[in-house]
């Protein structure tokens, strides 16, 4: 089934998996549009770091997810995040955040704030849509969801490699540990929890290049009849 016509892919995982680039590069490749749900979170956890809020008080955060003007901006190479209008880029990919947007995510009212957004990305001609519950709860409907792991010391090793490329200095054993606890929180909250969909095709990313995992993913493209070449 689409999603209001739009043929929607859903990428899910873990932290590492690898989702984001595989993401990126296959919505490149297709020429349909991104979602990045994760930058959506850190960007809520970012304002609401800033505005001082409290996590004991899910209606202001609730209020402050509904109130975050998040736009992507494909101009700038690699893609630029502005929340309202400020270049959080840089800010947003650090683990402080990530761990932030961990726990804001885990409260409901603030999932639910995000929800309607998230579908409002669902545009011709197509959507890749990347985060934890794309094909659980934000879009179940898609016609392809595929749920992206690895190894966790895989997972680590690649973040790792990521931070230190942008200039971000972690050691490797205390990410693994951020990791581990990130994996748990998000695999473990009541609502919408990090797990495939029933219907989610698992794909261990464990070794294979990242032109391999979209290779495959665009085999079942084919086969699910959205793609035709
Ligand atoms: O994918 P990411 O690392 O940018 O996501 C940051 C956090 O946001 C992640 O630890 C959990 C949360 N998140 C979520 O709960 N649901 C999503 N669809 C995307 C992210």
């Amino acid at each position: 089934m689409t999603v209001n016509g739009v043929p929607v892919v859903a990428i899910d995982g873990p932290t590492g998996s690898g989702k984001g680039a595989i993401s990126r590069s296959l919505a490149v490749s297709l020429d349909w549009h991104l979602l990045d749900s994760g930058a959506l979170y850190r960007s809520v956890a970012l304002k609401v770091n800033r505005e001082g809020l409290a996590l004991s008080e899910p209606a202001a955060l609730a209020a402050a997810a509904s109130r975050t003007r998040v736009e992507f901006s494909a101009a700038a190479e690699p893609e630029a995040i502005l929340l309202h209008g400020d270049n959080v880029t840089a800010l947003l990919r650090t683990e402080e955040c990530g761990a932030m947007a961990s726990r804001i995510a885990a409260i409901p009212e603030v999932r639910k704030a995000l929800w309607k957004r998230q579908r409002a990305f669902a545009r011709p001609p197509g959507l890749v849509a990347d985060g934890r519950d794309m094909g659980t709860v934000v879009f179940p409907e898609a016609e392809l969801k595929v749920y992206l792991t690895a190894s966790p010391e895989e997972r680590a090793r690649r973040r790792h490699k990521q931070l230190i490329q942008k200039g971000i200095d972690v050691s490797l054993p205390d990410l693994s540990e951020d990791i581990a606890r990130r994996d748990e929180r998000d695999a473990n909250r009541v609502v919408a929890p990090l797990k495939p969909a029933e219907d989610a095709r698992v794909l261990d990313s464990t070794g294979l290049t990242p032109e391999e995992v979209v290779a495959r993913i665009r085999v079942w493209l084919r086969e699910s009849g959205l793609l035709s070449n």
